[in-house]
């Protein structure tokens, strides 16, 4: 940890996590296994955000296209979200974890439903970590769904200006700053429908480690990379001697 800068470390960090089935399937085991093994992972990583002090953190496990996998594939990924959120509701709270869903609760049996907005209304005002997990998510809905609020406030008077403030206040990451760091693990260049209107600027890291072996060392590599990267944002460095 002492090799990084702790000043320059994100303050979100939001990763799709990628991999699971290609994991299991090097080892010949059902895909499943891999979904078990990445969410230790999961467990790694948040923990070692809250250690770092990284403030917001947003998880992409399930996008709403995943809903075309095998029946018997997503039924699994639903009991494993159910049992994750029994087995650590209790550490979020110990660990002052506030748990949001970004994505579309209502897409989710009403018992998931129930369970997902329990631990959400119960870790409320817990503030060392806002850990954000991506269910049924869909990015482009998301934006679509932002305009259809809009455009009923606008008919209801409740605004009359739309600025990109006004617009992210309509988004589910609505009020946390956008993602400085976006992780992709298991070698695919492609953003899968994620957080498009919040990653404008992010930083892409992409590794080809599978999710389940990204654990601490890997993470700590990645943040490294990040804190050696030069943001710009689209301007030029204050002490640029380059001549126009
Ligand atoms: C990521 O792993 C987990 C989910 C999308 C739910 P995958 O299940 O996509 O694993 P690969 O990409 O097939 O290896
Ligand atoms: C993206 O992974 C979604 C999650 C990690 C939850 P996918 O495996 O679904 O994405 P594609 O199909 O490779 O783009
Ligand atoms: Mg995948």
């Amino acid at each position: 940890m002492s090799k990084l800068e702790q000043s320059k470390l994100p303050a979100h960090v939001a990763i799709i996590m990628d991999g699971n089935g290609r994991w299991a399937k090097m080892r010949g085991l059902p895909r499943a296994e891999g979904h078990i093994h990445g969410l230790e992972s999961v467990r790694n990583i948040v923990t070692l955000t809250r250690k770092l002090h990284i403030p917001f953190l947003t998880l992409y496990a399930f996008s709403k296209e995943n809903w075309t996998r095998p029946r018997a594939e997503v039924k699994k990924l639903l009991t494993l979200l159910g049992s994750f959120l029994e087995s650590e509701l209790q550490l979020m709270m110990d660990e002052d974890i506030r748990f949001r869903v970004v994505g579309n609760i209502m897409d989710f049996p009403k018992r998931l439903q129930t369970q997902l907005n329990a631990a959400m209304q119960k870790t409320s005002n817990n503030s060392s970590l806002s850990l954000n997990i991506a269910l049924s998510y869909s990015g482009r809905e998301e934006i679509l769904n932002a305009v259809r609020e809009i455009i009923n406030d606008v008919k209801m008077g409740h605004i009359t200006n739309i600025d990109e403030n006004v617009f992210q206040g309509y988004l589910y990451t609505k009020g946390m700053p956008d993602p400085d760091l976006l992780i992709r693990t298991s070698g695919e260049i492609r953003v899968s429908n994620f957080l498009l209107w919040q990653i404008a600027y992010t930083e892409i890291y992409v590794t080809d480690t599978l999710w389940p072996d990204f654990r601490e060392d890997a993470y700590m590599k990645a943040l490294t990379e990040y804190t050696k990267r030069e943001r710009r944002f689209g301007s030029v460095k204050e002490n640029s001697s380059g001549r126009a």
